[in-house]
């Protein structure tokens, strides 16, 4: 990233935590978007470890960890580049959980995880890091861990990091509709070889 990419991705920081402040994501915790937490839950519980320890990039104010209150995982974190999007979720006192504030472009995982997430967030990640990111957080994943990944709509750009990916193997890969015709999700699970 040159000088002005850094400082577009530091604007662009600073404009979540406005948001966040403004109360501009708490749509995400509505109905109306259920239905692609529950499929990411769906895989995790079909195809990820039992009480998985899980990692998820770019997890805003913690409504993943909130909608898995009824699934075993043994250790969860949090990651977001948005300082107020984790302090709203470090706010619901999620058990097992830990929330932190660290960029995904730099963020070095301290430890493995049984599963991986990128829901809603791998799109925002600069282009010229998305295959250094993903591979650093592949390195962190256990020998039989999963990585899934939830786009809106198309996700031009995207979908070949993980598709043409050497060390991943696709499992399974969803449309996630709803009843209006531009709100859709594509989720996908994958397990590194
Ligand atoms: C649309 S929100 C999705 C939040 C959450 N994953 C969810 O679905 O409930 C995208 C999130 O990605 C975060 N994000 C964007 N770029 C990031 C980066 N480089 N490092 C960490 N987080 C980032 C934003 O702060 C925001 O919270």
């Amino acid at each position: 990233m040159n000088i002005l990419d850094k400082f577009h991705h530091w604007r662009r920081k600073m404009r979540w935590d406005k948001q966040y402040k403004s109360g501009r994501w708490d749509s995400l915790a509505s109905e109306k978007e259920l239905k692609r937490y529950q499929q990411i839950i769906d895989y995790i519980e079909t195809h990820g470890n039992k009480n998985p320890s899980v990692m998820d990039i770019g997890s805003g104010d913690g409504v993943l960890t909130m909608r898995m209150q009824q699934t075993p995982y043994s250790y969860f974190l949090g990651l977001d580049f948005s300082k107020v999007s984790i302090e709203k979720a470090k706010a619901r006192k999620l058990p097992n959980a830990e929330f932190e504030t660290a960029d995904a472009i730099t963020y070095i995982p301290k430890r493995k995880f049984d599963v991986i997430i990128f829901n809603e967030a791998f799109y925002y990640i600069h282009d010229t890091k998305k295959q250094e990111v993903l591979d650093r957080m592949i390195s962190a994943l256990n020998g039989d861990g999963i990585i899934i990944t939830s786009i809106y709509r198309e996700g031009t750009g995207c979908w070949e990091f993980f598709k043409d990916h050497t060390n991943l193997k696709e499992l399974d890969f969803t449309n996630v509709t709803t009843d209006e015709e531009l709100r859709y999700w594509k989720v996908g699970v994958y397990a590194k070889l």
